[in-house]
């Protein structure tokens, strides 16, 4: 199974590519977890990477294309379940060289709605599990439930750079949903519904 999962910042890729992945047995590829590892490492790609990240920007693609692309031929040889990657119809168009994705899913989500999810989201800083203050909180406040880590809100979720992520999302990723759709393989999912309902829709599609 290789599946891209695709759709605004916060509409709850993550979230649904980590039940996905237990339900399958297939890797949860975030994009962007694997850059926050290399920025949080402090190797030179990641330094170079920082500055963008931090506003919610593309940055050097084609070595980031490179890193993902690498990272998915050592670690995923039955499939993948891809959150965050393709961002660029660059990206879409590289990853198809070497892989045939059978579906894109779209998240439809209402612009109000990711800003509340973005702004509550708090992240495990030891093992990146999500949470949300109201909707999905920890048991003990600012604690990972599942590996006891301290729990962040990541400075790309701050509201001054959320416009800006949503700008960039809506000038480079919604294209790659068009690209899908001539593909033919684009499938749409409402993601303004619980995250078990959400999960639901998706089993069906799959
Ligand atoms: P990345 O980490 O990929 O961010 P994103 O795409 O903006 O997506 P998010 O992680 O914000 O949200 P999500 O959709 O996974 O939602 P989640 O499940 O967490 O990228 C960050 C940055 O890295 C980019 O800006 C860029 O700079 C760089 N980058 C990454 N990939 C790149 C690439 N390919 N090329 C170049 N640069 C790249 O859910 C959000 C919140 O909502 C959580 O709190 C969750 O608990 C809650 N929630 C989830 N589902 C529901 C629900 N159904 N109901 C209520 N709450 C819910």
């Amino acid at each position: 199974m290789k599946l891209v999962l695709i759709g605004p910042p916060g509409c709850g890729k993550g979230t649904q590519a980590e039940l996905l992945s237990k339900k399958f047995g297939i890797p949860h590829v975030s994009s962007g977890n694997i850059l926050r590892a290399e920025v949080a490492a402090g190797t030179a790609f990641g330094k170079k990477i920082k500055q963008y990240m931090e506003k919610g920007e593309i940055g050097p693609q084609k070595l980031i294309t490179k890193l993902i692309l690498s990272y998915i031929n050592k670690n995923c040889s039955d499939g993948f379940i891809l959150d965050g990657f393709p961002r660029t119809v660059y990206q879409a168009q590289e990853l198809d060289k070497h892989h045939n994705i059978v579906a894109a899913i779209y998240f439809k989500l209402p612009k109000k709605e990711i800003i509340a999810r973005i702004t509550g989201r708090r992240t495990c800083k030891s093992c990146a599990r999500v949470y949300h203050i109201r909707h999905a909180p920890p048991k003990k406040k600012n604690i990972c439930d599942t590996c006891g880590g301290e729990l962040y809100q990541r400075d790309d979720d701050k509201k001054e750079t959320i416009v800006n992520r949503i700008n960039v999302y809506e000038m480079e990723t919604i294209p790659v949903i068009e690209y899908y759709k001539l593909q033919g393989i684009l499938k749409f999912i409402n993601a303004a519904q619980s995250p078990e309902m959400v999960f639901e829709e998706i089993l069906h599609l799959v």
